[in-house]
């Protein structure tokens, strides 16, 4: 019997399939489809911060007062009537019963934050409701040109809301760290029990034709995966949290890839839009099927066997230049 267990964030997981925050995570008829198909958990939705506060007038103030960049989020504000809001909030809490009374796979909610605001406290309602853990997606902009301690608010929110919650809190940030090791090892010290790397930010295009910027790709592509994997192969053996990869991760062989590297999980989301949330299944037997040829019986048995500690040259991992030595190429 193939055991495919892993233990990300504390919970058991079943095998290290978990669909990340999307559209097709945001009502209980998917959710119960991605059990069937046989995803380990998933992370629902964002809730996002703004959607949370919910007397404009005054908590956007101690936003502010809290989070000197808060201001430059929070555009969409003004628009959001108050009794939307209560009702989305109570929405979401309903999601979270629902699903933790309809399916077995651990639920983790997601909130989308850029502040340590009063948001903060609505960390207890999601816990109350009965969540598994909480990631939160902490979304700060790195084309803000004002703004200049973006690690020292992660810290922040990390701090209160690791205040507000028992059950595990889990972190997804994005690349555009000035020095991502070492604040990857850092946010891995603070307590938190789990970071996703990486979130993927969205990426305009330009029309040649009409000279206008125009929405690029929602979806990532198969060979994005690449970018994570070396970060994790990097970094496992390092952090002192779970590691989830994510972003570009289409194929078992990905999956295999990252493991090797040393995640602990995998999140997918576009491989599920264009594929359908059936993949799922396929995911597994492409996974299984690796490890019987390879003569292994559990993850355990593979994960971590090609990160950057144990892997013959470390140097592959390391270099930022391309060199003949390494690339093969004149
Ligand atoms: C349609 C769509 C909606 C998404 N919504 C959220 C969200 O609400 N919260 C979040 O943290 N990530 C969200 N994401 C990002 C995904 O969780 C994931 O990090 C990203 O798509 C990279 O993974 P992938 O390459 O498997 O798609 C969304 C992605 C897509 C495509």
């Amino acid at each position: 019997m193939m055991d495919l267990s892993s233990n990300y964030l504390g919970l058991k997981l079943k095998n290290p399939i978990i669909v990340g925050s999307c559209g097709l995570t945001s009502n209980l008829n998917e959710i119960k489809k991605i059990e069937k198909f046989g995803a380990a958990a998933v992370v629902l939705k964002s809730i996002f911060e703004e959607e949370i506060l919910k007397d404009a007038e005054n908590q956007l103030q101690e936003a502010k007062d809290n989070a000197f960049i808060y201001d430059k989020y929070s555009e969409t504000l003004d628009y959001i009537d108050l009794h939307l809001k209560e009702e989305r909030l109570n929405d979401y809490i309903k999601l979270i019963k629902s699903a933790k009374k309809e399916v077995l796979i651990p639920i983790i909610a997601s909130v989308n934050c850029v502040s340590a605001s009063e948001w903060v406290s609505f960390a207890k309602r999601i816990e109350a409701a009965g969540a598994d853990a909480l990631e939160l997606n902490i979304s700060l902009n790195p084309t803000d040109l004002e703004s200049k301690d973006f690690e020292k608010t992660i810290l922040l929110i990390i701090k209160k809301v690791l205040a507000q919650v028992k059950i595990p809190v889990s972190v997804k940030i994005n690349n555009t760290f000035t020095h991502l090791a070492q604040f990857v090892i850092d946010l891995s010290n603070t307590g938190i029990s789990g970071l996703v790397l990486f979130n993927r930010a969205y990426t305009p295009d330009i029309d040649i034709n009409t000279f206008e910027a125009v929405q690029g790709r929602s979806f990532s592509t198969p060979n994005a995966y690449i970018h994570s994997m070396r970060w994790i192969a990097l970094l496992s053996d390092k952090v002192n949290c779970s590691l989830a990869a994510s972003t570009g991760i289409h194929m078992h062989e990905a999956i295999i890839k990252q493991i090797l590297a040393g995640a602990d999980a995998v999140q997918i989301v576009s491989a599920l839009y264009d594929n359908g949330i059936e993949y799922i299944n396929e995911l597994l037997k492409g996974l299984e099927k690796w490890m019987a040829e390879k003569g292994f019986n559990s993850l355990e048995q593979f994960k971590g066997k090609a990160s950057s500690k144990n892997v013959g040259n470390p140097a592959v991992f390391e270099r930022i230049q391309f060199m003949k030595y390494y690339s093969g190429i004149n």
